[in-house]
């Protein structure tokens, strides 16, 4: 038993404390990302996690079947990972890039199942190389782009499109205000010179809402 089960009343419903766990675990989520992103506003980007309608989006690009390789560059507290591991085949690679030491905390005790790197994006290829990998499926990327100098855009993006298979597919979010920030749209002009098809999605289930991009084929 639990310490969190020990304080449950035997006459509560199931239903009840079942509600009561998952509300826990959330607000423990929440706070977690906001403190993070209250000592490092320019890190995190944002105030909260992503909601479950972006994950369910974001899943989209992962493949269902074979042995695929999926990264994820700032899992932060894993909003987006549920999603994304729902959709994984048996014998896939899930890995988490975090910079955040609170985030990658909270991921190693929440998400057992995910290969959590404390590290920069900024490092993605030697990282998949310390692990044997030299191609992966998908990219899944929450880093604050926006935010980020032209400099740090463009390392972070050659990286990523030279780890990409053939078929494979990255996939950038920012906040639908953002993207028309000098930053925001530095980083979909970039966007257009890596990739050969740039699509976009929003998500307006979403506090703000979320545009994604989902891109497919690196120019050399
Ligand atoms: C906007 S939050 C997104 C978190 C989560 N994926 C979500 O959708 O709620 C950005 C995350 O990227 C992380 N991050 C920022 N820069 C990073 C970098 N260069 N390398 C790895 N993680 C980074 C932050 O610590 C934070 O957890």
């Amino acid at each position: 038993m639990t310490p969190q089960q020990d304080h449950q009343d035997p006459r509560t419903a199931p239903w009840l404390n079942q509600a009561g766990r998952n509300a826990s675990r959330k607000f423990g989520e929440y706070r977690t990302f906001l403190n993070t992103a209250v000592r490092n506003p320019r890190m995190v980007g944002a105030a909260t996690p992503t909601s479950a309608a972006v994950a369910a989006t974001v899943a989209q690009v992962v493949p269902t079947t074979g042995s695929p390789v999926v990264v994820e560059l700032g899992p932060g507290t894993g909003s987006l990972s549920n999603g994304i591991h729902a959709r994984l085949p048996h014998g896939a690679r899930h890995i988490g890039i975090e910079l955040g030491e609170d985030m990658v905390e909270h991921l190693r005790r929440h998400k057992p199942w995910l290969e959590v790197v404390h590290a920069d994006a900024g490092d993605l290829l030697a990282l998949l190389d310390k692990r044997g990998i030299d191609r992966v499926d998908a990219v899944i990327s929450s880093i604050p782009w926006s935010l980020m100098p032209g400099s740090a855009q463009d390392h972070v993006l050659r990286q990523a499109a030279e780890a990409l298979a053939p078929q494979g597919a990255f996939t950038a979010l920012t906040y639908l205000p953002a993207d028309q920030t000098p930053g925001g749209r530095r980083f979909r002009n970039r966007l257009e010179h890596v990739f050969d098809e740039v699509l976009t999605h929003t998500t307006w289930r979403n506090l703000p809402p979320i545009l994604h991009y989902i891109c497919r084929r690196p120019l050399q």
